[in-house]
């Protein structure tokens, strides 16, 4: 492939690869076949930037994805499954969203392109509810944090958190660096964490979570005591926030992910680091930092669906909604990926919300996007990522709350949430 044999493309993505790998330290490659990224999408002022070189899918693929000095011919992407995560903007609700008809444009040459490279738009940050499930110890090229840290812990799957060179490389030459999460040795735990107040539903999952990351940052920890009723999005929330809070890719609950059936298991040949206790106060502490930048009860805007929402997340909301309306002082968005808003809607979840004056969106979210509904000042949210990253991106307030308290700040206009 360095030689050029494959073509001049996968020559510029093994030549990125192998300065990759020579920065690592890494000595080999391992191979891949299972690559999440955003391959060759912009906005327009990225191809502005490569005007010069023709300022189009291909200019940006090469010169910023590839790094190359040249401008090159991209083929079809190798990879088996290459696939598109989050974009930046809903492909229907755009105008909604602040978006301009030239962005919008934009996005749409845009998706033609990487659909004819052989990129499946998935369009989301959670590709494993929408298709994307790896296999355990399968060895993956993903971004987007909060899908890296569920590969990895949930999944049992293999991969650190790629950039976007790194997968559009990856996506043509199949191999990332064999360093870091890769390694069997690298998974072991770190540090122990005692989880002593329970823990059950996604408030406390992502109240859980955001302790974790904000206690061991970039470790491996291993989460042992009163975690109850694992389910996909669970761990959805709880990764996203330990992602966010620290920088958390890879965690063990003991009795429950796939790499530790016991403590013992979870840290192997490694000593337990530090041991962190999630107690009472513990759980206050993490809900008062979380509510920190909320002050005014009056709620303009709530975002649910971050990470993209699941089925059972749409069923749930448009249930809460039954016999309400959102109200007029306030606005409701939740974010999915396209493949679960289609599920929803032949479910009849997308038209509850619909009537309820809520809007299904896919693709992207607020923080993504940097799109919120026009004279927002206060939000809520059920996600304690987003309540980590959106008040901070958006200069707004932001609360932190249950489903169904945000649900109600929806319909009330007014935040009434509290640690139960
Ligand atoms: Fe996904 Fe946006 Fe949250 S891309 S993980 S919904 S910050």
């Amino acid at each position: 492939m360095l030689g050029g044999d494959e073509g001049a493309a996968v020559q510029k993505a093994m030549e990125l690869l192998v300065r990759y790998a020579d920065a690592l330290g890494a000595e080999r490659f391992v191979q891949t076949d299972n690559v999440a990224g955003v391959p060759g999408s912009s906005p327009q002022w990225v191809k502005d930037h490569f005007k010069a070189d023709g300022g189009d899918y291909r200019a940006v693929f090469s010169r910023y994805d590839l790094d190359s000095d040249v401008v090159v011919d991209v083929p079809p992407m190798k990879a088996g499954f290459s696939c598109h995560l989050q974009g930046g903007m809903d492909p229907e609700h755009w105008t909604e969203m602040g978006m301009s008809p030239q962005a919008h444009a934009n996005f749409v040459a845009d998706e033609r392109e990487v659909g004819a490279h052989g990129v499946q738009l998935m369009k989301t940050c959670t590709p494993y509810l929408a298709g994307n499930m790896p296999r355990f110890g399968e060895h993956c090229a993903w971004m987007e944090s909060s899908a890296v840290v569920f590969c990895n812990s949930v999944v049992g799957a293999r991969t650190n958190t790629e950039g976007r060179e790194s997968t559009s490389a990856a996506m043509l030459a199949k191999r990332v660096p064999d360093w870091g999460f890769h390694q069997t040795d690298f998974r072991w735990g770190q540090h122990l964490v005692e989880v002593q107040v329970p823990v059950g539903d996604i408030f406390e999952w992502g109240m859980l979570g955001y302790f974790v990351g904000g206690a061991v940052q970039d470790a491996i920890p291993v989460i042992d005591g009163a975690v109850t009723g694992a389910s996909v999005i669970r761990h959805k929330h709880f990764g996203a926030a330990a992602a966010s809070s620290g920088g958390v890719e890879l965690y063990h609950m003991v009795g429950v992910t796939p790499e530790a059936p016991s403590r013992e298991a979870a840290f192997g040949p490694r000593k337990v680091g530090e041991r962190f206790v999630y107690d009472a106060a513990a759980r206050a502490r993490t809900y008062e930092t979380l509510n920190a930048l909320g002050a005014s009860r009056d709620v303009d805007f709530v975002m649910l669906g971050c990470p993209h929402a699941s089925l059972d997340q749409i069923a749930e909301i448009a249930a809460l909604l039954e016999g309400r309306k959102v109200s007029a002082s306030s606005a409701l968005w939740v974010f999915t990926s396209r493949a679960v808003k289609l599920a929803a809607e032949a479910a009849g979840h997308a038209r509850a919300l619909r009537d309820a004056g809520a809007l299904l969106m896919t693709d992207t979210c607020s923080s993504i996007s940097q799109a919120v509904p026009k004279g927002t000042r206060v939000a809520a949210l059920d996600s304690a990522k987003q309540v980590h990253y959106l008040p901070a991106i958006m200069n707004i307030e932001g609360w932190y709350g249950t489903t169904a308290e945000c649900v109600d700040a929806a319909c009330t206009g007014r935040w009434n949430g509290r640690l139960p």
